[in-house]
């Protein structure tokens, strides 16, 4: 009897796999593998992703892509973000609320500055989150030191600085070498922040080439959030300002 049982179990097994087999070979070859198939559409050339410049506005002050300059302000100028944090990085002044940002530039300074850490780049914030009143203060004292004109050049008037989205920040190595000084540019902190800071969602927003542009100095340590995104498109084509690659009025008079 148990045999017989095991007679019958094997030739259902021998069955089922050649009808497996049978099925196999006589079902039609899929179009992908027949290449003679004069139905078969044509392999297309790969078409390169178009940027789409309409993701995010530029005009909200809550946008990633908001752009503020001296014709831009930010409106209304008494705007704040509603998702400040402190990153957990080395600060310039540890908890004060300057040391703040948004809550996604806070996370990409952490990713920035832990994979800086790793390469023996040691960073630190220097200034970020400025709230319109701060920047009221602010510029004011540049301009009680060096005269308007000259406050002009290097500070915004209140409602018109990109630190006060929370997106930007001042970046200074821990060591405070070159502290908000044009030298920034050329320490290791400084070539590394020119050379990788794109790939965490950043830009150096004041380059010494595009002064008529953004109407400001050039500023190596001013790091401004944008989102990997377009902080990549904006180094694969080259393009320094946001200005220029949305096609924004700057400039340096109001
Ligand atoms: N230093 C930059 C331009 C600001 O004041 O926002
Ligand atoms: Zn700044």
């Amino acid at each position: 009897m148990k045999s017989k049982v095991m007679i019958a179990v094997a030739l259902i097994v021998v069955v089922g796999s050649a009808l497996r087999v049978w099925k196999t070979s006589s079902a039609p070859a899929s179009p992908s593998n027949n290449t003679n198939s004069s139905s078969t559409t044509p392999p297309q050339a790969e078409q390169p992703a178009v940027f789409d410049k309409t993701t995010h506005s530029t005009t909200d002050p809550s946008s990633l892509w908001v752009v503020v300059n001296k014709k831009h302000p930010l409106t209304p100028a008494s705007y704040a973000p509603n998702d400040l944090v402190i990153p957990n990085v080395a600060q310039r002044v540890p908890g004060n609320e300057s040391m703040q940002l948004r809550h996604e530039a806070a996370a990409a300074t952490e990713a920035m500055f832990g994979s800086a850490a790793k390469q023996n780049i040691s960073l630190m914030i220097s200034s970020g989150y400025r709230s319109y009143t701060y920047q009221v203060n602010l510029y004011a004292s540049y301009v009680h030191k060096s005269g308007q004109a000259e406050a002009d050049k290097i500070s915004a008037r209140p409602g018109h600085s990109e630190h006060q989205t929370g997106l930007a920040f001042d970046v200074e190595p821990a060591s405070q070498n070159c502290e908000i000084l044009p030298c920034f540019a050329d320490t290791a902190e400084g070539k590394w922040i020119k050379a990788e800071s794109y790939k965490y969602g950043f830009i150096i927003r004041y380059t010494p080439d595009k002064v008529d542009v953004t109407g400001y100095s050039s500023e190596p340590w001013h790091l401004r959030y944008v989102g990997i995104e377009l902080a990549t498109e904006m180094h694969n084509q080259n393009i320094r300002t946001l200005e220029e690659f949305f096609g924004i009025t700057g400039g340096d008079s109001y």
